[in-house]
Formats: structure tokens, sequence, C-alpha cells
């Protein structure tokens, strides 16, 4: 069990050690991925251009044709403007544009993994995946279009974090050439995952301290009767996948690393590496608080870290019932989305309307206010404390 420690004042989530800018660099995807690519699901890294990046950004939802496209050369004839309605800026709102004709490439390089990846991928940016935007696809994140793609990372805001906010609540030290990273240093791609059909009671969260596992958390909140007599031996393959791949190799002390240990009748199990998230109160802690994993001392003599799971009537007791409830959107928007194809296409077309008929509520996905409060992080527990600023949970 874990033991806090009794001779000094316990700390409180105001100790938390800010992380660097570097620390957060090294927890995002395409970074550890050049590392730990073997031991990690099959993927495809799409390295995003500042057109894609600004139509990521911009306002409203216009989807290209899930086709190639014809790269123009001369990006500036005003060609992509809009001809046949009253919009003067062209970003939004004309039935014949193709956003896809400003980014060519990216748009190429996601028709081509998601056929090399067998149809159907799940998608991410550096750190975050859309998990806020799965009811626009009927609460899933498969994807199986560049359109499907787009109309997650356009409707959410874990997506907006990544891109505006990834170094909200950093120290940033100056490294040894004097350069302070900034949002415009980072290496933006998209990140296409081969589909797989996770089963999530064997997915865990380990926390890091200094080098070593102080605390596992099972990361989907139900109870599995199964996780109770596992437990020992979930332990033991977390801590030998830790000691043999990450341990000496991460360039961080502190982290937290989410595995899936899958088992089938024909295989033994094996533990895959999921992602690698920052030591930092934007990380949800899930089962645990980050006051708690703060206390812990894992140098006591005999220290086995805790592993928490959920047990039964455990999830009322947490209140976990509802995730991302800070990013939910009004009635309408969320009855267009489980209406089906059908009404999922009359929707994208009526996105304009909707979102100028929520003017001034706070929905807008692109947070224009710069606070950070359009993010949110509802489903995160922390013993009650509230975040500040920028603060969406990874994971
Ligand atoms: N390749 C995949 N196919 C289907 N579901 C996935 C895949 N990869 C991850 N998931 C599911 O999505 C969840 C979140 O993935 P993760 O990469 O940790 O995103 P985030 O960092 O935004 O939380 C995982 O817990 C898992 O259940
Ligand atoms: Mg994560």
């Amino acid at each position: 069990m874990a033991t806090p420690s009794t001779l000094l004042p316990e700390k409180t989530i105001n100790d938390f050690p800010l992380p660097t800018r570097q620390a957060i660099v090294n927890s995002s995807y395409p970074e550890w991925y050049k590392k730990y690519r073997g031991i990690t699901g099959k993927a495809r890294l799409i390295p995003l251009t500042a057109e894609f990046l600004d139509y990521l950004k911009a306002d409203g939802i216009i989807l290209p044709p899930d086709t190639p496209v014809v790269p123009i050369s001369d990006r500036d004839s005003g060609v992509f403007s809009v001809t046949n309605t009253d919009d003067s800026d062209g970003d939004d709102g004309d039935d014949g544009e193709n956003p896809a004709q400003n980014f060519p490439e990216v748009h190429g390089a996601i028709i081509a993994a998601i056929a090399e990846l067998g149809g159907a991928v799940y998608p991410k940016l550096n750190w975050s995946a859309p998990k806020d935007a799965a009811f626009m696809l009927g609460n899933t994140l498969k994807c199986s279009s560049p359109s499907d793609v787009y109309l997650l990372l356009k409707s959410s805001n874990f997506i907006t974090h990544d891109l505006e906010h990834a170094f909200d609540d950093t120290i940033d030290t100056p490294d040894e050439n004097g350069k302070i990273l900034r949002l415009s240093d980072v290496e933006y791609a998209l990140v296409l995952r081969k589909w797989v059909d996770v089963i999530t009671s064997v997915e865990f969260r380990c926390f890091v301290m200094q080098r070593r596992i102080v605390a596992i958390t099972q990361r989907d909140l139900n109870h599995y009767d199964f996780l109770e007599d596992g437990k020992e031996e979930f332990l033991a393959l977390i801590q030998e996948f830790f000691a043999r791949h990450l341990e000496k190799t991460f360039p961080e002390a502190d982290f937290v690393f989410d595995v899936y240990i899958p088992k089938t009748l024909l295989t033994e199990s094996r533990v895959w590496l999921v992602d690698i998230n920052p030591y930092a109160p934007k990380t949800d802690t899930l089962t645990f608080s980050w006051q708690e994993i703060l206390n812990i001392d894992p140098s006591v003599p005999g220290f086995k870290p805790e592993f928490r799971i959920i047990k039964k009537n455990d999830p009322e007791a947490y209140g976990f019932a509802q995730p991302y409830s800070a990013h939910k959107l009004p009635r309408e928007v969320v009855d267009a989305a489980a209406g089906g194809a059908e009404t999922m296409l009359q929707f994208k077309n009526d996105w304009k309307d909707i979102i100028e008929g929520l003017g001034g509520t706070g929905i807008d996905d692109n947070d224009e206010e710069g606070d950070g409060n359009g993010d949110g992080g509802g489903e995160k527990k922390d013993g009650g404390a509230e975040k500040t600023s920028g603060g969406k949970a990874t994971g």
C-alpha cells in the first residue's frame, strides 16, 4: 500500500512542480513513438502543414470530399475564395469550396494511411485524442474516411488544447542554448492508429515518480470482478514491462504511462504501450487524486505501488458517470449526432447556423477568449481541486 510520509507536512496540489515545456514535448506521441514504436500499436504519423493547422483552427466545419485533390500551385490566386455567398473571408460557407485544396499532401496521406491500416483508424494529435467529440460519429472515434477525422478534430476542445494550450502552466526554463520552447516550435503530427476493438477493462494508467511506479489505476471506471483476482499478475506484468522498456530510457524521471494488457484464449497476456502523458495536473488521475499521488513516498522500505481498481458500487460513489460533462453541447447538437447518417449530413450543412445560434454561450470550439475556460476537464476527479487554466484532462 502507498504510505504517505508521516514526517513531512502533507503536500497539496499547490505543491505540484510545474512541468517543463521539454517534459511536455517528451510526452508527445511523435517524440515517444521514435523510441517505443515496437511496443505500441501500429500507426502512421502525418506531419501537419501550416495550412492544415489553419484549417483545424478555423471557425465552422467544411468537410472536403474523401477523394484525393490535385495540388494547385498558386495558393494566393483567390481560387479558394467564396464566389457565390456573402461570406467575405472565404473561410466558410462556400458550397463549392474544397478545403483540402489547401492541404493536398495531408489529405492524400490520410487517405493512404487509412487504407494501409485496414480501413479504420483511431486519430489523435500530439497529446490528445478528440474523445470529447466522439458523439459526432455516434459515440465512437472510429474513422474510415478523412472527413470522419476532420469532423472529430474540428469539433474537439481536447484538440484545441493541443494546438493552443499545450504549454499552459509550464515552466519555460531556457535550454542549454538559451532557447525557450514556444508553441510554434512544436512539430504537430496527426497520429492515425490502426483501429482496435479495445477491451477497456485491461487498460491501466501508471504513475511514475523518480523513475519508480508509485501508483496504478484502472482506466475504464467500471467494476470488473476478474480484476480483483488478476491484480497481482497485472502488477507483475506492468513492473516487468516498465523495467525492461521505460525505466531507463524515458527522458523524464516523472511521467504517466498507459498500458493495454489483452489476453486471448490463444495468446498470453502481452503489455502494450498506449500513451505517455505529462506528470502534470492536467493528466487525469482517474481513481486517485494528484494530492494522494504527490504524498506517496516510494523510498519507504518494502514500498509497493498501490494498484487501484473499481470495487462493486464504486462508480456511483465517485460520481464518474458523466465523462466530459464540461464538453457537452446543447440538446440540438447531440440530437443531430444521434440521428444517424442522414441527420448528420443535414447537421453538417446546418453547422454554421447552429454555431451562430450558440453565439455567446462559450461553446465555440476555438475558445477565442484565450482563457482556457472553454476546455474544461470536468471529467477529472482531483479531490475537488479546481484547475486554473488550459486544463484539459489528457486521457
Ligand atoms: N487504436 C485504437 N483503436 C481503438 N481505440 C483505441 C485505440 N487506441 C486507443 N484507443 C482507446 O482510446 C483511449 C484513449 O487513447 P489515448 O491514446 O490514451 O488518448 P488520450 O491521450 O487522448 O486519452 C484508450 O484508452 C483506448 O480505449
Ligand atoms: Mg493520453
